[in-house]
């Protein structure tokens, strides 16, 4: 029974519980509704069903159950997120599928996971020690409140080439594993030593909370000033935003994200309020973190030195933010100061002047390209950024503006980037969107066994199938009776966990059928599925005629025409 294990984690764990650790839940009309994590949207779209443990935005489709929402959310793949709730659920697995490759795999990320959380434990325990005082008195003397330190789980790696080394080896880890983990590091000769020594650590979280990386400061003299883990199975550099986890239920609030460059100053905007902010750990925004923060909200404000490389590394962010259909401010601090420092000198009201100043983040392109580059090189820039950009909406929205804003001819930026003039609203209607292999017809018919399921077994009797004219239809309508009584959704793909949700929805919308209407529809199907028989006997009886003709046998054909004179006699008398 494969399912059972998910049954019984969906069985332990509420769905709107989970979604609400990421998302505000607000009751309308008997259920929740919260904005929705996976698209730009700040209306609340998506719908979380508690009784049928699934949830659906009607903005972006995305729907599923609660392993898909923390699948998604937190970007695991499907059999991660199973164990990570089902440890929480207090589940036991077994060992359902066989593939040793893959389950070593998993085995060996949960003993990298268990070793960064004895390891953050470790450094932050330093951090009361004796040997620890150098640390406090450095985060006394930058201004780190105590509640900050806590939140963020800062600790202290030790002046020492083996301290987390043995503990690592106390706690039963190999210091092979310890290298392997991204914790320790290893030389030529092969001696492995702790690669975090003497260094104010900051652990980095995935959005579940676990510590996956950590980042460390030199707090006396030394090269370099910041050390960072090395990427590891469970860490690659890029993916992940440092302080995502504290701010991602501030961001759907705000629907904003504060996006700076330094630890501390993740820290120090936490501290003064701005509790939406995140940092890119070290590397340049890379489009993954973007996409990371496109769940949870739909503006950056990014902060960035004013001196010219910080300029460039803003231009460069601001595009790649937009060209994710994200609206993009940029903040310019004076030069010489970061955000830390503005905030430890002139408070949150310092800052705060700061934020007004900022500059719309297509502006902000456009004025520096203007002022700093060659008529060639903003025309290849306007190019190369609409061509990068997917969506052909967005296309629409941005030219217009670029054209203005980089003082080129709108017709001519259209001409060289292929993007069409906007129709007049008279003109000829634009082809239906696709609906994939999805047909119109078969979802009109699968809606009814999936809103009442009760009669998937007679449809199945009567013949149901035959009416579905896609593979689409006919794979689902097959799961539909396979698994007649049990949970679907697992056993369902996004379009069809999409679906099979709509219908679901429009049920508690109260657009199901009357007892009337039921019947009709019950009718309505029976006769559809009676049709769909016809024409095959219909299609048969013809064949038959056809083959008696070509054998030149004269009484099959005889009998070939009666019985199709009859069938159609009847069927005419029927309709
Ligand atoms: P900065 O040098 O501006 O430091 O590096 P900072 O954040 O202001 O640090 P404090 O205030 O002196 O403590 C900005 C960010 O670049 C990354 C770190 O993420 C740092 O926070 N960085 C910097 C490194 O990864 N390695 C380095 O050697 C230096
Ligand atoms: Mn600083």
């Amino acid at each position: 029974m494969q399912s059972d294990p998910i049954q019984l984690i969906k069985s332990k764990l509420n769905i709107a519980d989970v979604v609400r650790r990421y998302v505000d839940l607000k009751p309308v009309s008997g259920r929740w509704m919260g904005a929705c994590p996976f698209h730009q949207e700040t209306k609340p779209s998506m719908s979380v069903n508690e009784q049928e443990g699934f949830f659906y935005c009607f903005g972006c489709q995305a729907s599923g159950d609660v392993i898909d929402f923390y699948k998604r959310i937190n970007g695991l793949e499907f059999r991660d997120a199973l164990e990570q709730l089902a440890a929480e659920a207090g589940v036991d697995l077994g060992d359902v599928r066989p593939d040793p490759q893959a389950d070593e795999r998993r085995k060996m990320k949960r003993l990298y996971l268990d070793m960064h959380t004895w390891a953050a434990r470790h450094f932050s325990d330093n951090l009361r020690l004796p040997a620890g005082s150098v640390a406090r008195d450095y985060l006394q003397r930058r201004g780190m409140s105590p509640e900050i330190v806590s939140e963020f789980g800062l600790g202290y790696s030790l002046e020492d080439w083996h301290a987390l080394d043995h503990f690592l080896q106390s706690k039963g880890f190999t210091p092979e594993q310890g290298v392997e983990s991204g914790l320790l590091s290893s030389n030529q000769k092969g001696s492995i030593y702790d690669r975090f020594r003497a260094r104010l650590v900051f652990p980095i979280q995935d959005l579940s909370g676990q510590v996956i990386a950590f980042g460390g400061r030199i707090i006396t003299e030394g090269e370099p000033k910041y050390l960072n883990s090395s990427d590891s199975p469970i860490y690659k550099k890029g993916d992940h935003l440092y302080g995502l986890y504290q701010a991602r239920r501030h961001m759907t609030r705000t629907r904003r994200a504060l996006l700076t460059e330094g630890y501390v100053d993740v820290l120090s905007l936490h501290q003064f309020g701005f509790k939406d902010s995140c940092g890119v750990l070290g590397t340049a925004l890379t489009p993954d973190q973007v996409r990371r923060l496109a769940g949870f909200c739909n503006r950056v404000d990014l902060v960035f030195d004013g001196d010219a490389p910080g300029r460039k590394a803003a231009l460069r962010s601001a595009e790649m933010i937009l060209l994710q259909g994200l609206r993009v401010n940029v903040v310019l601090l004076p030069e010489g100061e970061d955000v830390d420092s503005v905030l430890q000198t002139q408070g949150k009201r310092g800052f705060e002047a700061c934020l007004d100043a900022a500059e719309d983040g297509l502006t902000f392109a456009m004025s520096t390209l203007c002022k700093e580059h060659s008529p060639k090189e903003i025309m290849d820039w306007a190019q190369g950024f609409l061509q990068k950009l997917q969506d052909a909406s967005l296309k629409a929205f941005y030219l217009p503006r670029m054209a203005q804003g980089l003082g080129l001819s709108e017709a001519i930026l259209r001409s060289t980037t292929g993007v069409p003039r906007p129709q007049a609203r008279s003109s000829a209607p634009r082809p239906a969107p696709k609906v994939g292999r999805e047909d119109k017809d078969d979802r009109y018919f699968l809606r009814f066994p999936i809103q009442y399921p009760d009669y998937v077994p007679d449809l199945c009797k009567r013949g149901f199938g035959t009416i579905l004219t896609t593979d689409w239809g006919e794979k689902l309508w097959q799961k539909l009776v396979k698994l007649h009584g049990q949970d679907l959704l697992p056993n369902l793909d996004d379009q069809e966990k999409r679906f099979w949700a709509e219908c679901r929805l429009e049920l508690e919308q109260t657009l199901a059928f009357s007892g009337e209407e039921l019947q009709e529809e019950w009718n309505h199907i029976c006769d559809r599925i009676e049709g769909v028989r016809e024409k095959y006997r219909r299609r048969e009886l013809i064949e038959a005629l056809k083959l008696a003709q070509e054998r030149g046998d004269e009484q099959a054909v005889a009998e070939c025409t009666k019985a199709l004179n009859d069938f159609l006699g009847r069927s005419d008398e029927q309709h």
